[in-house]
């Protein structure tokens, strides 16, 4: 039997980060072997709240390339595409639209967040939209896993919603897809913010330079009522032994057991994480800057994954249009 289709992806704006890697990237590696892998590099999302600045998605679908290649997507074996360059699924989210009331979008959590966010109040049609362009992207593939952050949930759930509708409103055609989420659903900030986030400027970038990394855990907010390294700590409350928990997960007992008794300091104790981070980001790190002097490598690889993704995707809006009967021409 055919393995099952994996659609997952983001959107180009910037180097992702720790919280992606750990959040879906780890997982779409790992299962890129089991299933038939398709990453979205979605720009037209992107442009949904970047559209005043277009200048600087071509470099940001570059290095977001140079991150999945470098953290181990084999592209022999997953298919990694551009959003905008795939007609089918522009149209095939005009059909989806049809069947998606207005007032569930505005009440989708994630939207609400991120138009918060970014100051929308009167929010375009585009950006409203995207949870259902996104389900075209997973249904265009007719996937049955989406790897993906916990932001994700409410948009996975939507497409779920649509999907059922669909297939009972006109023939079973699509897929019905699952969210699956990573080992750590949502990495807190070294800062203590809720989230690790390029724009919340908390952010370890798999790019980041071995200095950069021990520069930003030096930075971390710790317990504040140590004070001297001797002072018992409590690792409970510390943004570090959160990260330990996740990075250094063999050592654990022991930096529990040596910063409740006073018997490491925080600096040593960040400089352990520095380095349990640096040991996993380093192959990833010189794969990506290999990569990096080879752009035409890069390019290559987007434009043959476009074109493969293009024809499955066609395949579906084939399949749609016969389901709605708007499939004129053909018998
Ligand atoms: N919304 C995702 C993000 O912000 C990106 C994305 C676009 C996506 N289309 C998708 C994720 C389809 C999973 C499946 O990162």
């Amino acid at each position: 039997m055919a393995k099952k289709r994996i659609l997952t992806g983001d959107r180009p704006t910037g180097k992702l980060h720790l919280g992606h890697y750990v959040g879906s990237l780890q997982n779409r590696v790992k299962l890129q072997r089991d299933y038939d892998t398709f990453i979205i590099i979605a720009d037209v999302q992107a442009l949904t709240t970047h559209f005043e600045h277009p200048g600087n998605l071509k470099n940001d679908i570059f290095q977001i390339t140079l991150d999945y290649l470098g953290a181990g997507i084999d592209p022999n074996i997953s298919t990694i595409f551009i959003q905008s360059l795939v007609p089918a699924l522009h149209e095939l989210s005009m059909y989806l639209g049809l069947i998606v009331p207005v007032n569930v979008l505005r009440h989708n959590p994630t939207i609400k967040v991120e138009a918060a966010q970014h100051g929308f109040k009167d929010m375009n049609y585009g950006f409203l939209g995207y949870p259902v362009s996104q389900t075209s992207d997973i249904c265009a593939f007719k996937a049955h896993l989406v790897p993906v952050g916990e932001d994700q949930i409410p948009h996975i759930e939507l497409s779920r919603r649509i999907v059922r509708r669909f297939n009972s409103l006109y023939k079973p055609v699509l897929v019905e897809p699952e969210a699956l989420i990573g080992k750590v659903p949502r990495l807190t900030g070294l800062d203590g913010k809720a989230k690790m986030s390029k724009s919340l400027d908390n952010a370890i970038f798999l790019a980041d330079s071995e200095k950069e990394v021990q520069q930003k855990v030096r930075n971390a907010v710790t317990d504040p009522a140590r004070i001297r390294a001797t002072d018992p700590g409590h690792p409970d409350i510390c943004c570090v032994f959160e990260y330990h928990k996740i990075f250094s997960e063999d050592e654990l007992p022991v930096i529990r057991e040596e910063c409740e008794g006073g018997k490491i300091g925080c600096v040593a104790c960040k400089n352990k994480l520095s380095s349990a981070l640096n040991t996993m980001l380093e192959p990833i790190r010189s794969k990506r800057a290999q990569l990096e002097t080879r752009p035409d490598i890069i390019w290559d690889i987007l434009h043959d994954g476009t074109a493969k993704a293009a024809a499955v995707a066609q395949q579906t809006v084939e399949d749609v249009r016969e389901a709605m009967c708007i499939n004129y021409f053909q018998q």
